[in-house]
């Protein structure tokens, strides 16, 4: 089986496994964003589930249309029981970068009102620390006018900031709300990580950070195998 083939079925596993042990009837659910959230959807759908989706992203809302689901926001279902999410990195300490797809923002406003947060991803997303494996940075969310000052102060945390660009470089990645990203690339171990997410946060023009710290209740690895390791 080819690498892509492997990490989707991992993939796989691991959103459907989430979805059967936590997804009933009438729950409202927030679904989160990435490729292996359209697993975590798919699955949802093929069990005719009869839950209240709302999305992260303007992708989870695609998703949750073409499935043929029950669309909702944050104003008119403000609480949620459960919401699936994909991660960039998780470490030992249920740690999580998230932000790779630029999502960070709205992900983290839905799983704030979940009262439960499960991450589903393959086994190359699970570390001992941050860094081990996700070497792209600390995805930040800024609005337009103040990402140079924004960089020079990540780069006093010891952080190289960089802007993240379209593929075809002609301008910044603008996510969902209308921000640029900036990638905080560290080298690990990362100190005292609870501490870098508030300072990071604290620096004006800064909308959200990819950190997400004390946060998710249960993270499921798909592996390679198919089988799936829950935390
Ligand atoms: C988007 C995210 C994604 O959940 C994260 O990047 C994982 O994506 P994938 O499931 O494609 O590996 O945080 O902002």
């Amino acid at each position: 089986m080819g690498d892509k083939l492997v990490l989707d079925n991992a993939k796989k596993a691991a959103a459907y496994k989430a979805v059967d042990e936590y997804v009933k009837d009438g729950m409202n659910v927030g679904i989160g964003s990435g490729s292996t959230i359209k697993y975590a959807v798919d699955r949802i759908k093929e069990l005719g589930l009869k839950v209240t989706c709302v999305p992260t992203s303007f992708q989870s809302t695609q998703l949750i249309i073409e499935a043929g689901l029950v669309l909702s926001d944050l104003s008119r279902t403000p609480k949620l029981h459960v919401t699936i999410d994909g991660a960039d990195e998780c470490d030992k300490d249920f740690n999580i970068i998230k932000g790779g797809g630029a999502c960070q923002l709205q992900e983290k406003c839905v799983a704030y009102v979940s009262d439960t947060l499960l991450i589903v991803a393959d086994y190359t997303k699970d570390s001992v620390q941050l860094g081990d494996t996700w070497k792209k940075g600390i995805p930040i969310e800024v609005i337009p006018m103040a990402y140079v000052p924004v960089m020079k102060k990540l780069e006093s945390l010891s952080l190289k900031p960089v802007l993240r660009m379209a593929v075809n470089k002609a301008g910044p990645v603008v996510s969902d709300n209308g921000n640029f990203i900036i990638d905080a690339i560290f080298t690990p171990p990362l100190q005292n990580i609870p501490q870098l997410a508030i300072d990071i946060k604290m620096i004006p023009g800064v909308v959200e950070t990819g950190l997400f710290i004390n946060m998710a209740k249960k993270l499921y690895f798909g592996q390679k195998d198919g089988s799936v390791i829950s935390k």
